[in-house]
């Protein structure tokens, strides 16, 4: 059994690959969720990690996973909410379920993890206890190509200042609003340069970044129900 363990969704990959990585580097325990398997899964296996296959679109996933967790974990430190699809407005309307996935996995997942993990989080030995969500910098902004996107990640951060409410005082719980981390493998050189001009800091800062984001949340006791913008003076 694990204690006081960081679960981390959706952590085959990229984001929240890293962040398993680096919790793992310093000590604390691992569970991670994936849903395809890649060699990076196997690493975090390999050291250390728990990972749990799940594809959070299947009907019973939410309750498997959460069999599994309780299985595998006496007590949670914190939990990521990290598992993700980037949709473009032309994608969900030419697959009839996406719209629903969008939905799902933002806001029905997350809602119904911390509603189901609640208590492996107030039975952690930490003096502070966390839930982070990772949604994006875009929602501060109106765009007409990813509307279903930025929807559900918008309402991922309206209900994540709902459970920081609810919560409190026991556990924090906070929102990462990301703009440009990472590029995607085959982007093109004219829609990097056009994604660096976005922001006045003009850099692909990678997933460095991230982590250090997590590390203040997770180490400040004052802070709960805010959106942390990580977008290089997007905004500005
Ligand atoms: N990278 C950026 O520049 C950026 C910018 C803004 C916001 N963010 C946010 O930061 C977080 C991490 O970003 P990222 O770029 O590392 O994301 P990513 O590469 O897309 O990884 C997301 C992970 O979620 C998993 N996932 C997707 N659908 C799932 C499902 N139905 N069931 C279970 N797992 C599922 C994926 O699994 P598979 O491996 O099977 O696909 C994938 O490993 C995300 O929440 C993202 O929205 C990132």
């Amino acid at each position: 059994m694990l204690n006081d363990a960081i679960l981390i969704t959706g952590a085959g990959q990229r984001i929240g690959f890293y962040l398993a990585k680096r919790f793992l580097a310093e000590g604390q325990p691992v569970v991670f969720t994936y849903r395809t398997p890649r060699p990076q899964v196997e690493s975090l296996i390999r050291l250390g990690a728990v990972g749990i296959r799940v594809d959070f679109n299947e009907d019973d996933a939410i309750e498997r996973c959460v069999q599994r967790l309780y299985e595998q974990a006496g007590s949670l430190r914190a939990v990521i909410h990290n598992a993700s699809i980037w949709l473009t407005d032309e994608q969900v309307a030419a697959q009839p379920t996406a719209f629903a996935e969008l939905m799902r996995l933002h806001v029905e997942v997350p809602y119904r993890l911390n509603d189901a993990l609640q208590p492996l989080l107030l039975a952690s030995n930490s003096a502070l206890k966390d839930i982070v969500t990772l949604s994006d910098a875009s929602t501060a902004q109106a765009n007409d190509r990813y509307m279903a996107y930025l929807a559900s990640k918008a309402a991922m951060q309206n209900m994540s200042r709902n459970f920081a409410k609810k919560y409190a005082p026991h556990i924090k719980v906070n929102d990462i609003a990301p703009g440009l981390i990472l590029f995607n493998e085959g982007d093109s050189e004219a829609y990097k340069q056009q994604r660096l001009q976005q922001s006045a800091l003009g850099i692909e800062p990678g997933e460095a970044v991230v982590w250090q984001a997590v590390q203040y949340l997770l180490q400040s006791p004052y802070t709960t129900g805010i959106s942390l913008p990580l977008e290089g003076g997007k905004a500005l």
